[in-house]
């Protein structure tokens, strides 16, 4: 069986038994308290707990997974075994509210048993210790006596907090070529009993339905179905381990497994990751993609290997996956431009600290780099703690990681201080003229721009290096800084051909543009750069902006006319929306609301940009904020007949644009006030 047969058996087998059968969604979930999704449940989450409606009583799917660098974290086994990833696909079967464990478990042994045809004894059971009726479940449909085990073992949830409930895992046996009993039986199905929701102070309440969660490594599945012990051996990743043996001038050997094994399975998740939208940086999941990039380009040196390394294998994975995923042949472009920016930053950082390391490690005391020296390494040249370990490693050492989890808190604590303070220090330029952003509605490729003002650890400096995490000001700008609830854009700026600055956001004082983020080359004061958004994120900002004005209007129409705005904030295909109301809205309300949203967007309307006096937008009708002052020219954004407001944000021109709104929440914010959550665009649909 190939990997393309397993998945769609499973598929296949799940429609057959009235589920509907659904896409992966994206890696970047809509969840802030999770990095990445790191299971299939993830998209749900809502309607396991009850606060978003089930669409199907019965789902099915395979999802994109990433496991690293949060509560779910496999990145640090990855390349020691066989079995373990970063980024992976999880085939999954949910039941909102539809069957419970009866139904959960016979479906699993049908698979299995009679689909896959695995043989019966090969195969395992657990429970959790206090579930008796999945015990006895598991003896009435196959004959097993279930091994029982606690909450470490037999318990799931996906973050601190959220739906979560007892499950049983199914093992399956790989042979006796293992010597150890946990490595020859492996975990290969995890159904969960979705039955609590957990609170933040670890409270169980029950929840409105008793739902069921499977989950199963696709990769080992696939090496189960193809008597692999490895699943770097099945066709999953042959291909990807030749192109890297191509790439590198190297064949893989019993020595040089881990090597291979790392970099096929980061090219994974770096391309999948960026694909997703997610862009390399020094904080939150951006970070976590950096490290992971930086991990595989230091195997590839320990294969001999120097220069552009994932952004040349790129390509090997869209071969491989791109007929099941198309996001990574669409945004090929964009992938490899990214990550060979990277690239290219990692290799002057790595010799740069390679210099620092060589002259400190004859200093080194009892064989322990001091945890200073190993945050210097992370903090000005970019090395993750894990590489400076595994360098070291090479040679015997180690590191001090208290003294450098201290160094890292104190930094954290710095740079808390100096954000307090970044408002303060830019008002107190007085003489810096404020930013003509005039082309921010429609951008210019070519708009040359000078360096103003460079903010590094709470000084303006006259040149900062790459690496450096700054704040940068110039005289002309393209991105949208935050304002009227609108994130700001994020971009890049170039100098030259080449990237110099990765702009996270474009935040702003006052009149004047501030570009955050990090430098990935030196920038100075005068330098002339031009200033690239990301369309991509624009156009998802753009949309969610116009959906943010259909909502308030399908608000008004639903509930009543009295409904106003109170405050928004309007991110890349995700709405934010307070407004004054009396109680809270029933779930007919909120469907009807969604439905008329979703009705306007499939008018496709035109959307109109104009300015015009502000006498003359009273006269249309426009909608302005309550307390909120204008100046005497505003602009006005007008969809179809459905629509009228004043507003200085970014918007679609039509409505279809905005692809499909889906409203996820609805909750008190303070006394008459109603807080709205929806998404739009492709994280809708
Ligand atoms: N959420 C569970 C897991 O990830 C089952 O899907 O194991």
């Amino acid at each position: 069986m190939t990997y393309n047969d397993v998945r769609k058996v499973f598929l296949d087998f799940f429609e057959s038994k009235g589920h509907k059968i659904v896409p992966s969604a994206s890696l970047i979930p809509n969840d802030p308290t999770l990095l990445f999704t790191v299971a299939g449940m993830v998209p749900w989450k809502g309607i396991l707990q009850g606060t978003e409606p089930a669409f199907a009583p019965r789902v099915a799917d395979v999802q994109k997974c990433i496991r690293a660098g949060g509560k779910h974290n496999d990145l640090d086994e990855v390349g020691f075994d066989g079995r373990h990833h970063t980024f992976f696909e999880m085939v999954g079967n949910w039941s909102f509210g539809d069957y419970f464990k009866e139904g959960a478990i016979e479906m699993s042994w049908e698979l299995l048993t009679k689909v896959l045809k695995l043989d019966p004894a090969r195969l395992r059971v657990t429970t959790h210790e206090t579930d008796e009726e999945s015990t006895e479940i598991w003896r009435k449909v196959a004959g097993k006596e279930a091994i029982r085990l606690g909450d470490k073992d037999n318990w799931w949830s996906a973050g601190d907090t959220g739906p979560c409930g007892p499950c049983t895992e199914i093992f399956y046996d790989f042979g006796d070529s293992f010597e150890n009993e946990d490595d020859r039986w492996v975990e290969i199905w995890n159904d969960v009993f979705m039955q609590y929701d957990r609170d933040a102070n670890g409270n169980l309440t029950p929840l409105p339905k008793q739902n069921v969660d499977t989950g199963g490594g696709l990769e080992r599945w696939v090496a189960m179905m193809q008597g692999k012990t490895d699943n770097y051996d099945t066709d999953l990743f042959v291909n990807l381990i030749h192109a890297t043996e191509d790439v590198v001038g190297v064949k893989k050997t019993d020595e040089n497994t881990a090597s291979f094994k790392v970099i096929v399975d980061h090219l994974r998740a770096v391309g999948f990751a960026i694909a997703d939208g997610v862009i390399p940086s020094n904080t939150d999941r951006g970070y976590v993609i950096r490290r992971i990039l930086r991990r595989a380009m230091r195997h590839g040196q320990i294969l001999g290997h120097r220069g552009a390394l994932l952004s040349r294998l790129y390509p090997a994975l869209i071969t491989e996956m791109g007929d099941v995923y198309p996001e990574l042949g669409r945004e090929e472009k964009r992938v490899v431009e990214i990550i060979q920016n990277e690239e290219n930053a990692f290799a002057d950082m790595l010799q740069n600290g390679m210099k620092l390391l060589d002259n400190e490690i004859p200093k080194v005391h009892n064989g322990v780099l001091s945890g200073d020296v190993a945050f210097k390494l992370f903090d000005t040249y970019g090395f993750p703690l894990d590489l400076t370990q595994m360098i070291l490693r090479d040679k015997n050492m180690s590191v001090d990681t208290d003294g450098f989890e201290r160094a890292m808190a104190e930094q954290k604590e710095r740079s808390r201080a100096n954000t307090k303070g970044t408002r303060v220090l830019w008002e107190s330029l007085s003489d810096l003229p404020a930013t003509d952003d005039s082309t921010k509605y429609a951008p210019v490729a070519d708009l040359e721009s000078r360096v103003l003002a460079i903010l590094r650890d709470g000084e303006f400096v006259q040149s900062a290096n790459a690496g450096d995490a700054v704040e940068v000001a110039l005289d002309k700008t393209n991105f949208y800084g935050t304002q009227g609830g609108q994130v700001g854009d994020s971009g890049d700026l170039i100098k030259g051909t080449d990237v110099v600055m990765n702009v996270v956001e474009a935040g702003r004082v006052d009149n004047i543009v501030i570009h955050k983020g990090n430098l990935v080359a030196p920038l100075s004061v005068g330098d002339v750069v031009k200033t690239a958004i990301n369309t991509n994120v624009r156009q998802q900002t753009a949309r969610a902006h116009t959906a943010t004005h259909l909502l308030q209007s399908a608000l008004r129409h639903v509930l009543n006319e009295d409904v106003e705005q109170r405050g928004s904030k309007v991110s890349p295909d995700s709405v934010r929306f307070d407004f004054s109301f009396g109680r809270a809205m029933t779930a007919e309300e909120k469907q009807a609301v969604e439905d008329l949203v979703n009705k306007w967007i499939a008018a496709d309307m035109p959307v109109a940009h104009e300015e015009m006096s502000l006498d003359m937008a009273r006269q249309r009708g426009a909608m302005a904020l309550f307390g909120e002052k204008y100046g005497d020219t505003v602009k006005v954004i007008t969809a179809g007949d459905v629509s009228c407001e004043l507003c200085g944000g970014t918007h679609v021109y039509h409505t279809g644009e905005i692809i499909r709104a889906h409203v996820n929440k609805e909750k008190s914010i303070s006394s008459g006030i109603r807080r709205i959550t929806m998404s739009v665009g492709t994280l809708a649909e």
